[in-house]
């Protein structure tokens, strides 16, 4: 703007050309050095209007005035143009074509998901899915399964009691956590019309310590079936079958024996170490075989607690623990990650 001739006005003016390089914070400072209320140059200059005579007032005012409006224009304008060009900075951050970001929606536990892919393959043979209660007698867990009382075989079992009364009757005695899901044979047996083949997932518990290789409260996986003509043939077929599936089609298996009270013969699954494919490792412990599963004909004794003629009927009773195999499948090496609840290790495995 041109020169007003009041020698205090004009040397604001080569500030008015520096207004439009300032940045937001040295904007503020020059507003406030020019235009502030207190101590801003202008406002000294406008209180010295009042005490000039009156024939000076009217150009001086206006002088004071146009050099105001210029000020607060250059101000205004440098301001929407700071304000315009964080804009732009900021959108330019924003990418519109990236996906937007998923919401954790949870996922099922991977020992879950290992109780349902084992119990869709049975399902895929014909078998029904069955579940019992957890809190069992002592004739459902124990003796209706042909462990004789205070036989040492009871010891394999580390049980938990429920404090109370026993239960009175036939099918009564102490209560109790059951300690493996192979009651549930003992009430699908009671329960319905043969034949019967069922998968019977669920929670058992039982005194251990929580270690690396036990949990006192964990998974099993439990199969039955029982009819005319059932041999342990029948049992090797199925079973091979479930780790063709379940492990992969050249997976190989190997049936050792074994014993249980409710089964007789009765043998352990093994299957090819998922880890080496049989070379041996650590996992296996060098033999190239891992431990899957318990499995064994009915035991005619078990058939006749439950008032099944062991003449007619025959049948196959396995049982496998979900979490070792979980941890033969990811080689988890310590069972207390599957079940500390340790979302940073578990979301790993979710599905
Ligand atoms: N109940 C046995 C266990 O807990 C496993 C098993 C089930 C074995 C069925 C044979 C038949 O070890």
């Amino acid at each position: 703007m041109q020169p007003t001739g009041y020698a205090q006005l004009d040397t604001l003016l080569p500030r008015l050309a520096t207004i439009e390089s300032l940045d937001a914070a040295a904007l503020d400072a020059e507003h406030t050095a020019i235009l502030g209320r207190k101590a801003g140059a202008l406002t000294e200059a406008s209180k010295a209007i009042p005490t000039l005579p009156p024939e000076q007032r009217r150009g001086y005012g206006a002088a004071v005035n146009q050099v105001k409006a210029a000020f607060e224009a250059a101000f205004t304008a440098r301001r929407a143009a700071l304000g315009e060009a964080a804009r732009r900075k900021q959108a330019e951050g924003i990418d519109l074509t990236m996906p937007a970001r998923r919401r954790w929606t949870g996922g099922r536990h991977p020992v879950t998901a290992t109780m349902d892919e084992i119990t869709d393959i049975f399902r895929g043979l014909g078998f029904v899915v069955a579940v019992g209660p957890e809190v069992e007698t002592e004739w459902f867990n124990f003796h209706a399964l042909n462990f004789p009382a205070d036989h040492p075989a009871m010891d394999m079992h580390d049980t938990l009691y429920v404090a109370g009364e026993p239960v009175e009757g036939p099918h009564g005695g102490r209560q109790l956590l059951r300690t493996h899901t192979s009651p549930v044979q003992i009430r699908c047996l009671l329960g319905q019309p043969l034949p019967v083949r069922a998968i019977m997932p669920g929670m058992c518990y039982r005194n251990d310590p929580f270690d690396p290789s036990h949990a006192p409260a964990f998974q099993q996986v439990e199969g039955l079936a029982v009819d005319e003509g059932i041999s342990f043939v029948d049992l090797k077929a199925t079973l091979v079958h479930f780790a063709r599936r379940f492990f992969g089609e050249t997976t190989r298996t190997r049936f050792r024996p074994s014993y249980f009270p409710f089964t007789e013969p009765s043998a352990e699954m093994d299957v090819e170490c998922q880890l080496c494919h049989g070379s041996g490792c650590p996992a296996c412990k060098g033999t190239g075989w891992m431990e899957v599963l318990g499995c064994g004909s009915v035991h005619p004794q078990v058939l006749e607690n439950t008032g099944v003629d062991s003449e007619r009927y025959t049948g196959f009773a396995f049982g496998m623990g979900p979490a070792r195999i979980t941890m033969l499948r990811h080689g988890i090496t310590d069972i207390r990650h599957l079940y500390e609840g340790d979302m940073r290790f578990l979301a790993h495995l979710a599905s």
